[in-house]
């Protein structure tokens, strides 16, 4: 399998409590090499468009106020099937569901303040991936 890209966030709860670092290591130890990071706060604008799929639902403001709610670290990872790993170390959306071991049954408070996100497709990866990074800040 050739060397694949996602995008990934470590979210305002993540890194109001200190855990960057902890996150970065759990997701460099699955295989994943950080090839762009960046520490950012998302305009209101930045997280409408990100999570502009999911404006009809009921969640949406909420979702909204939290990641603009503190610095959040946005990420290219690389590796080989990095999409699908990248979403094994981070476990279930709700950390209740989220499998032992993985950052976001360590670390998630609540399924909103959940300390990761990962892209859930190719097509969606590189259109994140594009959203936040320029060409020339990726070096693999
Ligand atoms: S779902 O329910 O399977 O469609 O959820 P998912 O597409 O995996 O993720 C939705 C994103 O919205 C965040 N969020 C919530 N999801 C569900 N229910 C509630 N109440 C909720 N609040 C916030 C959730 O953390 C997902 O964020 P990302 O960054 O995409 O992982």
């Amino acid at each position: 399998m050739a060397l694949e890209r996602t995008f990934s966030i470590v979210k305002p709860d993540a890194t109001r409590r200190n855990l960057t670092g902890k996150v970065n290591a759990m997701l460099e130890e699955a295989g994943l090499r950080i090839v762009a990071q960046k520490r950012i706060v998302m305009t209101r604008l930045d997280a409408e468009t990100f999570y502009g799929v999911h404006k009809e639902r009921p969640f949406f403001n909420d979702l909204v106020e939290f990641m603009t709610s503190g610095p959040v670290v946005v990420q290219v990872l690389e590796g080989e099937n990095a999409i699908a790993r990248n979403r094994e170390v981070m476990g279930a959306t709700n950390p209740a569901e989220a499998a032992e071991g993985t950052i976001r049954a360590t670390f998630a408070e609540n399924i909103e303040a959940n300390s990761a996100h990962g892209s859930d497709s190719a097509e969606n990866a590189a259109i994140e991936i594009a959203y936040f990074f320029s060409g020339s800040e990726i070096v693999g």
